[in-house]
């Protein structure tokens, strides 16, 4: 099982809304997902309580010891990629969603305020000694068209020292990510082919090739065989196919 914190002690910088992006976008591909939450103010499973359909499972989890014993009971029991969406502030549940997460995600808008204010939650993460990455949310207008295209921020954050930390795309500002959340839908079966959706399938791709790369890793020594299988890693639905299958 693959575990993602999105984490980031300033509010509204799109936690919540990256969190049921990904899930749903992640689900699409034949992941099986749970979103934990732990966040008093209950965003997800209020969304969770508009859907129709049973995936992905939503758990509130009160605080960082029911998070910490949660996690691997979810591995034991199928869950191919939990996502942990924790609330603003600190607490013991963020710190606890930091440690059990094989990747951090940091929402921020593309403003100074935001990105300074990302600054401790940064700090913390580096203290776990965990990967992350930063995410930006809610681009607008210039600054949406600045990072995406040639040339751009976007490709400046392709250089060595950037690629492992500045996920993406970009998330540009869209009415579809409320709206989506207003129905119980995710962003990608909101508006399948809408840029909203194509940006999140995009980041979730981004995403899942981080995963896979900082589990290779994680295993024991990279050899040939195995930078090959992770220059041909199957898509997650053949990954999940596999797994069930050996
Ligand atoms: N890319 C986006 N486009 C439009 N609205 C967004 C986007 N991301 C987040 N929002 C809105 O911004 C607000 C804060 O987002 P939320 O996910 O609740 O942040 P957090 O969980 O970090 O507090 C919500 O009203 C949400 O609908
Ligand atoms: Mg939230």
């Amino acid at each position: 099982m693959h575990t993602i914190a999105m984490v980031s002690r300033k509010g509204g910088t799109g936690k919540s809304t990256l969190a049921i992006g990904l899930a749903v976008a992640a689900m699409e591909e034949g992941h099986k997902l749970c979103v934990l939450e732990a966040d008093p103010l209950g965003t997800v499973s209020n969304w969770r309580r508009r859907r129709a359909t049973a995936e992905p499972s939503v758990e509130v989890v009160h605080d960082g010891y029911a998070l910490y014993h949660r996690v691997p009971a979810l591995a034991r029991g199928g869950i191919t990629l939990t996502i942990i969406d924790t609330a603003g502030g600190w607490s013991d549940a963020s710190r606890a969603a930091i440690a059990a997460a094989d990747l951090c995600l940091i929402p921020a808008r593309p403003s100074p305020a935001d990105i300074e204010a990302a600054a401790p939650t940064l700090a913390a993460i580096r203290q776990d000694g965990k990967p992350f990455a930063f995410v930006l949310n809610q681009t607008q207008g210039r600054s949406a068209r600045l990072y995406n295209k040639a040339g751009s921020l976007g490709q400046t954050a392709a250089a060595p020292d950037m690629v492992d930390v500045l996920a993406l795309p970009a998330i540009a500002l869209r009415n579809d990510h409320q709206d989506a959340l207003g129905l119980g839908l995710g962003v990608t079966e909101y508006a399948r082919a809408g840029k909203s959706a194509e940006e999140i399938r995009a980041l979730w791709q981004w995403v899942w090739g981080r995963l896979t790369f900082l589990a290779l890793a994680d295993t024991d020594v990279l050899d040939a065989a195995k930078l090959d299988a992770l220059a041909a890693a199957p898509p997650a639905n053949q990954q999940v196919a596999l797994r069930a299958a050996g």
